[in-house]
C-alpha cells in the first residue's frame, strides 16, 4: 500500500511485542515496520525492516526513527538483569531514548507497555520504575500518547518464570472470584494487549492516555 504509515517497534521478540509485530506487518495501515532487535528475527516480510542495534548507542540509528507510530514493549526481569540499575536501563532509559529520537524525527504517537500499579511514589521498585517511566515519556510531549497498564500477562513464553506461572494458574482457577474491585487483577493475554495497542494506534484519542487492564481487554478483543 502506498502512503501508508510507518511504525517503529522495540521489543518485537517479547511476549507482547512478537504478537504486535504480526499485527503491524499484516495491517493495511502500515507500509513499513522498523523493528529494533538485538538478534535477527527469523521473519521475512516485505514490509519488515529489521535493525540490529546496540541499545547503548541508539542515537547511531536515528535515521530509522522517522516514523508515525512508535510501539515500545521492552522490559526485563531482575533475574535476567541482575541489578536494579541494569533493569532500569532496559525498562526506563531505552524507552525514553527511543521516544526522544522518534520525537526529534517527527513521530506523532508513542504507545507504551507499562504495568498495573505503576506509581513513581511506590515503595516497590518495579512499580516505582514503571511510574517514573510513564512520567518521563509524558514529558516528551508527543501529540498522542497511549500507556497500557496490563495485569499479569498470559501467553507462551520460552523462558519459565515460576512466580508468573503460579500466579497465572491461580488467576485462571480463581477467575470467578475476581469480581468487583478485584476484577482489575484478572490476568490478560499478551496477544490481547498487542491487539489493543494496534487498535489504539488506528483510533487516536488525544485526551486519553492511560489504559487499564479491563479496558485493554475490551479494546483488544
Ligand atoms: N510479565 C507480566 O506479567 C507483566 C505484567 C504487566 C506488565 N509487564 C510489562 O510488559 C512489558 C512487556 O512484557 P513481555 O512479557 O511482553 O516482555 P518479554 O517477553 O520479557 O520481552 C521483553 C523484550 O524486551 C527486550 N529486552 C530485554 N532485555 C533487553 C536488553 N537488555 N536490551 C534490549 N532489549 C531487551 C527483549 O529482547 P530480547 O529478545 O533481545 O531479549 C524482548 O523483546 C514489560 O515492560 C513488562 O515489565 C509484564
Amino acid at each position: 500500500m502506498m502512503n501508508g504509515k510507518k511504525a517503529l517497534i522495540a521489543g518485537s521478540t517479547g511476549l507482547i511485542g512478537s504478537e504486535l509485530l504480526q499485527f503491524l506487518i499484516h495491517a493495511k495501515e502500515y507500509e513499513k515496520v522498523f523493528a529494533l532487535v538485538r538478534r535477527p528475527l527469523d521473519i521475512n516480510h516485505p514490509k519488515l525492516i529489521e535493525i540490529i542495534v546496540d541499545y547503548s548507542r541508539l542515537e547511531e540509528y536515528a535515521r530509522y526513527f522517522a516514523v508515525d507510530d512508535v510501539f515500545v514493549c521492552l522490559g526485563t526481569t531482575i533475574k535476567k538483569a541482575k541489578t536494579q540499575e541494569a533493569m532500569y536501563k532496559v525498562d526506563v532509559e531505552y524507552p525514553v531514548k527511543i521516544g526522544r529520537l522518534a520525537k526529534e524525527k517527527g513521530a506523532t504517537h508513542y504507545l507504551l507497555v507499562s504495568s498495573m500499579n505503576a506509581n513513581p511514589k511506590s515503595r516497590i521498585f518495579y512499580s516505582r520504575m514503571k511510574g517514573e517511566l510513564e512520567e518521563k515519556i509524558q514529558r516528551l510531549s508527543f501529540e498522542y500518547l497511549s500507556i497500557f497498564r496490563p495485569s499479569l500477562l498470559l501467553g507462551n513464553r520460552q523462558e519459565f518464570r515460576l512466580g508468573e506461572e503460579f500466579a497465572a494458574v491461580l488467576s485462571k482457577g480463581l477467575r470467578f472470584i475476581f469480581v468487583g474491585p478485584l476484577r482489575k487483577y484478572t490476568a490478560i493475554q499478551g496477544k490481547t494487549v498487542a491487539k489493543a495497542m494496534y487498535n489504539t494506534a488506528q483510533h487516536k484519542q488525544p485526551q486519553k492516555i492511560i489504559y487499564h487492564s479491563q479496558e485493554i481487554q475490551k479494546i483488544g478483543t
